[in-house]
């Protein structure tokens, strides 16, 4: 894969490169744009009509097919599914992992996290899916974690998420019930730490949405509408591909929010608006985030790590002008947002 040699040094556009990049044709014209875009925002012909018809998606496209299938342990999935939904997780044994990533909305409740604890000040994440985590290449905004088992303890310890009290307490809560489960899983100790990690990241590795219209297209199942079609062009040639490509549409790269403009409107930041420095405290990681997989977007709003923009218009407009400099026509706007409904796939959630 091309896509993933290349990197930033720098948070500036004009440091970066690529170290390769197999579709010369659409380089120039991405590059230019940017170059451009960095010098004034500006209202530009809409960027479909300009697209020559050679450019249309190849077998070499940016962006790769989730795999159908999988070769996942069935019965530890089985646990982990179980688990995943298991209120006794949490300290006051009101909250499960599906409170928050409801796998019938996308893997979300849209608001939760941001609403019910008020005691966490600043005002938690948005909450992020948890679909298609398998493809992720590390987890949570600020990217901290770099496996599905390392991460599993900061939600099920955090005080103000399920506050689970430790792992003796949690695994003394769970003991009677599952050691046979356990053991039929596979897990020669029981009920572990070890165990309960292993169970629910695999679980959530399960959780791919194949499919997608987008993903059909690729394999040349299907054909996108016009206006699909445009709107995946666009995101080609104004550089949103720069950063949300492969298999996730993201997820495999730490990006400023705010390349080209304040991408808080001026809001007074808070301690979660900093980003990848919360982990690292390094300047250069300040308001840098985990590029987030845009699968099943459609689905998951409100968007940014913040939740600030309602709409899956508000975030597109947003990027392309924060990220890019670049003021999208509505014309364009409504393409990409077409292009991205495309990304919607099969949804493990209705398939229990
Ligand atoms: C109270 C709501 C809430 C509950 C309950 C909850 N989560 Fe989350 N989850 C969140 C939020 C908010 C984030 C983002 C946290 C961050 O970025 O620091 C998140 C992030 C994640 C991620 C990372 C996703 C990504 O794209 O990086 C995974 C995986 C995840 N949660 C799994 C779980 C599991 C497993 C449980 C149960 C043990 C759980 N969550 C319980 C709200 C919740
Ligand atoms: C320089 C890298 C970069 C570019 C270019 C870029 N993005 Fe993003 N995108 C990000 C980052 C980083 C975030 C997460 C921002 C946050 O909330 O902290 C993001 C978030 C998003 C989200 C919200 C996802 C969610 O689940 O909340 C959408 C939608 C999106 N981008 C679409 C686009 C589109 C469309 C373009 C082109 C107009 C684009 N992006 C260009 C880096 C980029």
């Amino acid at each position: 894969m091309g896509w993933t040699t290349w990197g930033w040094t720098t948070w500036g556009w004009t440091t970066w490169g690529w170290t390769t990049w197999r579709r010369g044709a659409l380089a120039a014209p991405l590059l230019a744009l940017v170059g451009c875009a960095a010098a004034e925002s500006h209202e530009a012909p809409p960027l479909a009509s300009r697209i020559p018809h050679e450019q249309l998606a190849t077998r070499e496209d940016p962006i790769e097919p989730i795999p159908r299938g999988s070769s996942l342990d069935p019965r530890r999935v089985a646990l982990g599914r179980q688990l995943f939904a298991d209120k006794r997780l949490s300290g006051d044994g009101k909250k499960a992992c599906t409170t928050c990533h409801d796998l019938a909305r996308g893997g979300v409740v849209p608001g939760e996290a941001r609403s019910t604890h008020p005691r966490a000040a600043p005002g938690p994440y948005n909450v992020p899916t948890v679909f298609n985590v398998a493809f992720d290449f590390r987890y949570n905004w600020d990217g901290k974690y770099k496996t599905l088992e390392e991460h599993l303890s900061a939600p099920l310890m955090s005080p103000v998420v399920m506050n689970g009290g430790g792992w003796k307490a949690v695994v003394a809560r769970l003991e009677r019930a599952y050691a046979s489960a356990f053991f039929a899983a596979g897990y020669r100790d029981g009920v572990t730490r070890h165990g309960i990690e292993s169970a629910i990241a695999i679980y959530q590795r399960s959780l791919t949405t194949p499919d997608a219209k987008f993903d059909r297209y690729l394999r040349g199942e299907t054909q996108l509408s016009d206006r699909e079609r445009a709107g995946y062009e666009i995101f080609k040639n104004v550089g949103c591909i720069t950063c949300h490509q492969g298999i996730n549409v993201g997820g495999n790269l730490f990006q400023r929010f705010g390349v080209m403009a304040d991408a808080l409107d001026g809001r007074q930041p808070t301690r979660l608006d900093m980003g990848r420095f919360l982990v690292t405290g390094k300047q250069r990681d300040m308001r840098v985030f985990r590029v987030p997989s845009l699968r099943n977007v459609a689905l998951t709003a409100p968007y940014f790590h913040d939740g600030s923009a309602a709409t899956l218009d508000d975030a597109v407009r947003h990027m392309g002008r924060v990220q890019l400099g670049y003021i999208l026509t509505e014309h364009e706007v409504h393409s990409i947002v077409a292009f991205l409904e495309t990304l919607t796939g099969r949804q493990p959630g209705t398939r229990r």
